[in-house]
């Protein structure tokens, strides 16, 4: 028994050590240009659908024919989706050619998956994949009208898709959510929890050090830590709730010269960012 243990962790030190050594010395290759490992693909696939099978919510499916749906679908998917994903008779964009993993023909993923399930793929994404998360992109709403755009792929033929196209013009993102002032009031104190969620969507992280979040160590602009302290937002303007909320939405009305872009950021996101923010006191 002895014994046994003890092989048991020889064995398991060696294979930590391994893995430790590909990672440390290099040796693990991350070029998109070679393929996962036939047993490391089958593993990232494995936890992918089980991942989507454990979170997806199939009490909560609408009507998915009718038509109006389907015609929104299509112009979302034609938007957002086939840049990547192609559509009959449509090759996608060459830059998609060059992603590992290859984004899937959704013709096979609308036989394999339930319209639950391609909701929740396509409101999460898939993280390491590449698939982006439409969660603050595109409405509930929106996102079942793709759903039901895609189940109807498998029958769909490059002619009809053509037609389609025709009868329902190809349109560039809508404006994000502006309200106005009295809808802003009526919105209320953001949520911090949910404003620490939303600014990992809007490119925040990697521009920003921001504490308490894992991967925003970068200097492009100046850290957060500390923010809610501060006298000044961006050195222009009084830091309050008000104008931190405006800042998120357009530096430029501030600081006209800020390497900051306006992020599209809407207003129930930019109030919640902004709580969050407030809650930034510590300085490191
Ligand atoms: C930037 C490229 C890109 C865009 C844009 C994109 N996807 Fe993806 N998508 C991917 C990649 C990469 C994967 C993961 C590899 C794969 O297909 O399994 C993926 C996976 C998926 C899957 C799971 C496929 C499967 O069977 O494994 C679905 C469903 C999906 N995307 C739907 C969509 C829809 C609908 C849109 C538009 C709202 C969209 N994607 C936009 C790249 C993209
Ligand atoms: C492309 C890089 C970039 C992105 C993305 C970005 N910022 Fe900034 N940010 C900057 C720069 C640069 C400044 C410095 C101020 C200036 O240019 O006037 C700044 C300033 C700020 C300030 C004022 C800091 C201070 O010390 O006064 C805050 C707050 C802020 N950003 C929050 C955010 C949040 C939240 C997001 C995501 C919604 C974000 N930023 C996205 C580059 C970026």
């Amino acid at each position: 028994m002895k014994i046994k243990i003890r092989t048991i962790v020889i064995l398991l030190v060696l294979g930590m050590t391994t893995a430790a050594g590909l990672i440390y010395f290099g040796i693990y290759n991350v070029a998109a240009t070679e393929q996962h490992t036939a047993p490391v693909y089958k593993l990232l696939e494995y936890a992918m659908r089980k991942s989507v099978l454990l979170r997806a919510d199939s009490s909560r499916v609408p009507d998915l024919s009718n038509e109006q749906r389907l015609r929104s679908g299509t112009t979302h998917f034609r938007a957002h989706c086939v840049q990547c994903h192609g559509a009959p008779g449509v090759a996608p964009e060459p830059f998609s050619y060059g992603m590992m993993p290859a984004p899937a023909n959704l013709v096979a993923a609308a036989r394999e998956w339930e319209p639950a399930e391609l909701f929740w793929v396509i409101r999460h994404g898939i993280k390491m994949s590449g698939m982006p998360a439409w969660e603050y992109r595109l409405s509930e709403q929106e996102i079942w009208d793709i759903v039901a755009f895609v189940e109807r792929l498998p029958t769909l033929s490059p002619q009809e898709y053509e037609q389609w196209g025709k009868q329902v013009p190809a349109q560039a993102s809508p404006a994000p959510a502006r309200l106005s002032e009295a809808d802003n009031v009526a919105l209320g104190a953001g949520d911090a929890k949910a404003g620490e969620r939303a600014l990992q969507q809007y490119l925040c992280v990697t521009c920003h050090q921001i504490p308490g979040v894992a991967g925003a160590n970068r200097h492009v602009g100046p850290p957060l830590n500390g923010i809610a302290g501060r006298r000044y937002i961006g050195g222009v303007v009084l830091n309050t709730p008000e104008n931190m909320v405006r800042w998120l939405q357009n530096p430029k009305q501030f600081a006209p010269l800020s390497a900051m872009p306006d992020l599209g950021v809407t207003n129930k996101d930019a109030r919640d960012i902004a709580a969050f923010l407030s809650t930034l006191e510590d300085l490191d």
